[in-house]
């Protein structure tokens, strides 16, 4: 297997649970304090070593594209304002060597579709998949840590964690041998609690085989009537070796409010700018 170059992100998802706000702006353009989510994610798979991001979007998800192009009026406007850090700021949102290329989901039809989508563009390389919805704070990021780990096994990998056992029907659920990294024996979408083969939770970070294409044009549609990534995992399983790595950082799952709010804490509370002031405040508050 050849080195990770490339980065999916799977971005055509609806937003239904930040409705209004994702009415008319993707969900992956809410800002955590100054930055979009999909910001976030794309300079963790740049700090990853990855240079080409592949966006999979969909309806109302030109902000994307926007946010990644260059900005003509705003970048004239501030260099005519002498506005020079700000300048650099808004021209620094992407490195020079980074290609970003944008593929169209026609359909929601599931996260497996939204990756079999990309597999013109991936073709037969080993490649990362971000879901910018969960936010991992991590030092080194969390996708470094995974790439090392894919550098040490030359094979597909899965970020997880331990979630509370009523939750895992929130999350592909996955089996192991216990190791660290484990080897991955069974993974289940979204199982019910009783039905969890284990609490070890699957979450927006992986590296994967391009073995995962055959095998997601494939599955059939599975829980909640999507094309699911996991069910093109548990098949691919079958014949390549999965390791599941527990990564070091704190994940925040911005696709809920609650998520998205200790986000915004967590991330305020350090930025430069705002933290030792949000810090006082919050303790303001503690009375
Ligand atoms: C998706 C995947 C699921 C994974 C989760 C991580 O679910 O289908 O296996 O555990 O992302 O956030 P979604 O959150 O899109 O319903």
């Amino acid at each position: 297997m050849k080195r990770v170059r490339k980065c999916v992100f799977p971005v055509a998802g609806m937003g239904s649970r930040f409705l209004p706000a994702t009415k008319a702006s993707p969900k992956e353009m809410m800002p955590v304090v100054d930055k979009p989510l999909i910001q976030y994610a794309v300079e963790e798979a740049v700090a990853a070593g990855m240079t080409d991001m592949i966006f999979i979007t969909g309806r109302n998800k030109r902000a994307i594209e926007d946010h990644f192009d260059k900005a003509y009026e705003v970048e004239a406007e501030l260099a005519a304002r002498g506005k020079l850090d700000l300048l650099e700021l808004v021209q620094g949102i992407i490195p020079k060597h980074i290609n970003c290329i944008y593929i169209r989901q026609a359909e929601p039809l599931g996260l497996g579709h939204a990756v079999l989508c990309a597999a013109p563009v991936v073709n037969d390389e080993p490649f990362a998949v971000i879901l910018a919805d969960d936010l991992i704070d991590g030092e080194p990021p969390v996708l470094s840590q995974m790439a090392q780990v894919y550098g040490q096994h030359l094979c597909s990998v899965l970020g997880v964690e331990e979630v509370p056992r009523e939750n895992t029907r929130q999350y592909g659920i996955v089996k192991t041998d216990g190791g660290e990294p484990g080897v991955v024996s069974a993974i289940v979408e979204k199982p019910k609690p009783e039905n969890a083969p284990s609490t070890l939770a699957v979450v927006g970070r992986y590296i994967l085989s391009p073995a995962i294409f055959g095998h997601l044009a494939q599955v059939q549609a599975g829980a909640g009537g999507e094309i699911q990534l996991t069910d093109g995992i548990a098949a691919m399983m079958q014949e390549e070796k999965l390791l599941a790595y527990r990564f070091k950082g704190v994940r925040y799952d911005c696709g809920s409010k609650l998520g998205y709010l200790q986000a915004t804490v967590a991330y305020g509370k350090k930025h430069p700018e705002t933290g030792a002031a949000f810090t006082a405040y919050l303790k303001s508050l503690h009375g």
